[in-house]
């Protein structure tokens, strides 16, 4: 059995981790394939050293783009790396252009796929993120599905007898790296100067939050006045569309931080009084480390985060203020992302439905 993984952008280092152990304890064979969507270090070499993945086998180096030129890239060139191996199955992660168009050319080349992290939707069309994972979903042979809400809309969609639920892959990894930094204090409170549960943690990248410059002064004036520090761990995205739009990200509380490692990134996520973010996995990793988060979005793929109060939608300067004061939400015991044993589930899936065709 051979499975050849494609991965692209940061969030899918992430959950390339457990499945990469998963395929080891297993003895399957594990081709690794980088787009190389995401190239800066801090964004992609650092999370295969921190996370134990060793480096990727096949490196396709296509790099930013319009979304047609990038995936065209992407589309182009991974037909000889799928022809060259041509493994039992390719496995695709999460919603960005890496996953769809892997998920394309394998169907085009009769490999079968498997989407990890299938069925989460935000019924909002303009992201690009929506497109990529509705078609993913519709092209792919086998949807391992995170949370039962998943498979519900995978259900709706007609697609429940391609649909597996695994759990999430993210809690693997999160509970691993949680207990790994538990004893150590973050770095970026030596660094900054500042004290466990007197900042906030931001990060914010998404294009419906950063490619119009009104909406992305409105996050940051609304950043910027609240009560504590915030460190914006700030992606090159919006470092870049900020210079454009000339707005400042370091101003009034606003701190801008380069983006941290996985493991400071958790360390400094569970030292926090609150999480500000539009990342889908921050949001998750928040309600796992039962830290209150805000999301700067109008809706989540996330609901569970939502229904059990540990997080909130915000958009307005006004709105984030009073999302990240209230109070602190009841504790629970719910568990809607899995047991941390997700990958092994994914894995075992994979070796134990065969596609024909
Ligand atoms: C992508 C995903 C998004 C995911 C995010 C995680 C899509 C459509 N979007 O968004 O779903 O949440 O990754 O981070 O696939 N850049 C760099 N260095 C890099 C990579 C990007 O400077 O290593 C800059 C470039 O200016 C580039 C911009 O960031 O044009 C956007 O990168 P891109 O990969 O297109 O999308 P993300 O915003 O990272």
């Amino acid at each position: 059995m051979k499975i050849l993984s494609v991965v692209g952008a940061r969030p899918q280092f992430v959950k390339l981790a457990p499945i990469h152990s998963a395929t080891l304890a297993a003895g399957v064979e594990h081709v690794i394939v980088h787009t190389g969507q995401h190239y800066d270090p801090m964004l992609s070499d650092i999370f295969f050293e921190d996370l134990g993945i060793g480096v990727p086998d096949v490196h396709l180096g296509v790099g930013s783009g319009s979304h047609g030129v990038q995936t065209g890239a992407m589309l182009a060139a991974l037909d000889a790396v799928f022809d060259e191996h041509r493994p039992d199955w390719v496995l695709v992660y999460g919603d960005t252009n890496s996953t769809v168009a892997a998920a394309l050319s394998a169907v085009k080349m009769h490999i079968p796929v498997a989407h990890l992290e299938a069925g989460l939707r935000s019924f909002n069309r303009r992201m690009p993120e929506e497109h990529n994972r509705v078609i993913t979903d519709h092209a792919a042979d086998l949807l391992l599905a995170p949370t039962q809400v998943a498979v519900e809309h995978l259900a709706h969609e007609g697609l429940a007898e391609r649909t597996v639920l695994v759990g999430d892959v993210m809690t693997d990894v999160l509970y691993v790296t949680r207990d790994k930094v538990a004893a150590a204090p973050s770095r970026l409170l030596a660094e900054l100067g500042l004290t466990a549960g007197s900042y906030y943690l931001s990060t914010i990248h998404r294009a419906e939050n950063t490619d119009d410059p009104a909406r992305l002064l409105e996050i940051v004036k609304g950043l910027a006045e609240l009560d504590k520090p915030v460190v914006l761990l700030a992606h090159p995205r919006v470092v870049a569309k900020a210079a454009t739009h000339g707005i400042e990200l370091t101003q009034g509380s606003l701190i801008a931080h380069p983006p941290l490692a996985y493991p400071d990134l958790i360390a400094a996520a569970l030292a926090s009084a609150g999480i500000v973010t539009d990342s889908g996995g921050l949001q998750k990793e928040a309600f796992l480390l039962r830290v209150p988060c805000t999301t700067v979005r109008t809706e989540t793929e996330w609901v569970e985060t939502v229904e059990l109060k540990w997080n909130v939608l915000a958009n307005s300067a006004e709105e984030i203020a009073t999302a990240v004061t209230r109070p602190r939400p009841p504790e629970t015991h719910a568990a809607p992302y899995g047991d941390g044993d997700a990958a092994t589930r994914a894995v075992q899936t994979l070796l134990s439905k065969r596609v024909t065709g």
